[in-house]
């Protein structure tokens, strides 16, 4: 079992974690922040190539091929949250109903934000909607920890755009990079400082870098060995002592 009482500021794993979270202790997580697989594959139509502009990215990730039932969390994620704890997900318009099948009767509440995408990908063919807004399941349950700050600035809705400039990693470059705004947002409402934070689909380490900014404590868990290679970079750049620990254990 990891002594994660006893981790100062973080641990990472390059590892499955289906397989990994079984390590993490009964009620030792105070916030689970994370960006599962979206299950997009189906839906996509490849990238999209014009005569007078670059092409535009809709292709779906490698890691997204793998199918993910939100039902296949549930046991782990309430296992590992302390009574007062967190648990926010990242998740699109396609597995909202599953996540609340899977959740809903598991936790006190059961609630969603909106982060709507200043700057989403344009609609050249103007044909429908542009794809600007991205949902996150929020449960817990009563006695949760909850930094209300005044009314206006607890909407479930926030703004920003999509992770670029030099917050984006050219790298490897990950096509679902979150911008640490929108975690620092989550973090501040939802733990406190020392808390331990667990994204379990860290991808580039993106939650990693807002919970140690906000002086949380952190343990992210990646499969793709590239990205799990950026976010020991990444997060060895923030003042931080380092802690790293290497795990490989593919399960697929
Ligand atoms: C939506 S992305 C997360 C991006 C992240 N929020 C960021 O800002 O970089 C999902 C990530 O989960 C990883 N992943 C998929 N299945 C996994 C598993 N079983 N265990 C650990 N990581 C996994 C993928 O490689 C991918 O990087």
């Amino acid at each position: 079992m990891l002594d994660v009482e006893n981790i100062k500021d973080y641990k990472l794993f390059n590892a499955d974690c289906f397989c990994k979270m079984k390590e993490i202790p009964d009620s030792s997580i105070d916030l689970i922040l994370c960006d599962p697989p979206y299950n997009l594959a189906n839906y996509s139509t490849g990238n999209m190539n014009f005569s007078w502009r670059a092409e535009i990215n809709n292709d779906v990730a490698k890691w997204d091929e793998k199918v993910l039932e939100p039902a296949e969390l549930v046991n782990e994620f309430k296992r590992v949250i302390k009574p007062n704890g967190n648990i926010f997900i990242f998740t699109s318009y396609n597995l909202i109903g599953k996540y609340h099948d899977a959740f809903d009767s598991e936790f006190d509440t059961f609630q969603f934000m909106v982060w709507h995408k200043t700057n989403p990908i344009p609609n050249i063919r103007k044909s429908s909607f542009l794809n600007s807004c991205e949902l996150i399941v929020c449960l817990w349950n009563k006695g949760h920890t909850w930094n209300f700050t005044k009314q206006n600035e607890m909407h479930n809705f926030i703004e920003s755009p999509i992770c670029m400039g030099s917050e984006r990693l050219k790298e490897p470059k990950h096509p679902t990079q979150k911008p640490v705004k929108i975690l620092e947002h989550i973090i501040n409402i939802a733990s406190n400082k020392g808390d331990m934070v667990l994204d379990m689909f860290m991808g580039v380490g993106s939650t990693g870098v807002a919970a140690l900014n906000l002086e949380r404590r952190f343990i992210g868990i990646e499969l793709d060995k590239e990205y799990y290679n950026a976010s020991v970079k990444r997060l060895a750049g923030i003042n931080q002592p380092i802690s790293v620990e290497r795990e490989i254990q593919y399960a697929y």
